[in-house]
């Protein structure tokens, strides 16, 4: 039977026409991820640093001079990429082995942000509130990342605003300009994570007293904090949505070392990549206080979860049991979850709705899930996904990040041979993916 006639809304390839198509695209430049079936997966398994954590703390090296040592620091292609951003602006950096890395501001900053890099990555814009707070002014290229629909900055914006920035856009982006800022109270009409950093770290210098309400609580942000308290700044409610930040002089503030948190989508896609192969799995350095409600998810669908010393055993049933979940903010499931979830709710008995809060565009990756025999229909911001018992093996893309991670874990009960193309996004975040999934007994390569 076509899978397209099971999920016409995807227009999936059909039987016929898949066995017409080449799966692995013999080309010099492109890489691809091929995953075999996979049997119970076992061993233990490294969580890495966070990148959404470790992108901040980087950008934070332009509020003062100093030499910074970040330890813990993933080997992904968008610290590269930060690196030369922040190169461009005037801070040198220099890896230390795979997993440190030195960033250097000798004070000669000039505070524009070059397309070439910015457009890249969205923590690109992380640079907005240390430029501003601390040199005045920033000219900014308006930040890429991963394309799930519109991903405006308006609450950034009026943050700054509120603390006396003016901003101005011009062909090249966007301007902001200000003499000192001010400490002012700002609630955020929503937690958004990148408002928050901006925000938190342009108040770090202002003159005077700002208040965050409503501000976001993941624990990346918690860890910025840390930082950023380690470097010389007063910050009260860490960890809250209130954040109380006492502004300090220019020059006031120092360079540290940092060790980055651990990664907890990384964390979360090995659990998933146990959940869906089977098996007997620690996963070192996964932190449990920051995963509360995915646990509690992937517990509800039959994964047994065990605290450990360091980190969390994990072993899976025979089969999943599908869960209906919605994205929210921090400490609500994370959307970057949600293609991992999506994924195991695809080959789990039962049927699972999904509600996607944040991004409202963040379900291109269904129409990929499809392409392996799943069956999934979107009805606005809604997934319904009706489990099947196994997947098979295709050519699929990776539209983003977590989307190709979760195409890979999919891959894994997927009969015959996935390959997964456009893998540059899942270098982004991921560090040596394929990598750990080998060393739990996986059958995954890069060609
Ligand atoms: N929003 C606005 N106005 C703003 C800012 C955000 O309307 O000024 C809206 C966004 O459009 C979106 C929602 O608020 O609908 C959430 O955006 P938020 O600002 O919280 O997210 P972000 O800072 O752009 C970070 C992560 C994402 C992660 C989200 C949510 C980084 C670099 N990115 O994005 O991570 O999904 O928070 O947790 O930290 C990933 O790692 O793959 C990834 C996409």
């Amino acid at each position: 039977m076509a899978l397209a006639q099971k999920n016409p809304i995807f227009g999936c390839i059909s039987w016929g026409k898949r066995y017409l198509l080449p799966l692995r695209e013999h080309t010099d430049c492109v890489m691809q991820i091929v995953v075999e079936h996979s049997e119970a997966l076992r061993g233990e398994v490294q969580v890495p640093g966070a990148k959404n954590s470790v992108l901040k703390l980087m950008a934070v090296t332009l509020l003062a001079e100093g030499e910074y040592r970040l330890t813990n620091v993933p080997d992904i292609a968008d610290v590269d990429t930060m690196c030369d951003l922040l190169r461009a602006l005037g801070v040198q950096s220099k890896k230390v082995g795979t997993h440190e890395l030195v960033l250097t501001n000798s004070g000669n900053i000039t505070p524009v942000a070059p397309f070439e890099f910015v457009d890249r990555i969205r923590a690109s814009i992380n640079v907005l509130g240390p430029l501003v707070g601390r040199y005045g002014s920033a000219d900014i290229a308006m930040p890429g990342g991963d394309d799930f629909g519109s991903r405006p900055i308006d609450l950034h914006v009026a943050g700054l605003e509120a603390m006396g920035a003016r901003f101005e856009l011009n062909k090249d982006g966007i301007r902001a300009t200000a003499k000192r800022l001010q400490g002012a109270s700002i609630e955020l009409k929503f937690p958004s994570v990148g408002a928050t950093e901006n925000i938190l770290t342009a108040a770090v210098l202002a003159n005077g007293v700002t208040v965050i309400d409503n501000a976001a609580r993941e624990p990346e942000i918690v860890d910025l904090c840390n930082m950023l308290v380690a470097m010389g700044a007063q910050i009260e409610g860490i960890g809250t949505s209130r954040l109380v930040i006492h502004g300090s002089k220019k020059g006031s503030l120092r360079g540290v070392r940092h060790a980055v948190i651990n990664d907890r989508v990384q964390a979360a896609t090995y659990i998933a990549a146990v959940a869906i192969a089977g098996g007997d799995v620690q996963v070192r350095g996964a932190r449990p206080e920051h995963m509360e409600m995915v646990i509690n998810k992937y517990t509800q669908m039959g994964v047994s979860i065990y605290p450990q010393r360091d980190g969390l055993r994990v072993t899976a049933p025979e089969r999943l049991t599908a869960i209906d979940f919605a994205t929210l903010p921090y400490p609500g499931i994370a959307t970057d979850y949600k293609p991992l979830l999506v994924a195991m709710n695809s080959i789990s008995s039962g049927v699972g709705i999904v509600t996607e809060n944040l991004f409202p565009g963040r379900f291109r990756y269904i129409e990929e899930l499809c392409k392996l025999g799943a069956d999934i229909r979107i009805d606005g911001h809604h997934a319904v996904i009706k489990g099947v018992d196994h997947l098979i093996g295709t050519a699929v893309t990776a539209p983003d990040i977590r989307a190709g991670a979760a195409l890979v874990v999919a891959g894994l009960a997927a009969h015959g041979e996935t390959v997964i193309s456009e893998i540059h996004h899942i270098d982004r975040g991921y560090d040596d993916l394929v990598g750990r999934l080998s060393g739990l007994g996986a059958d995954v390569t890069r060609v």
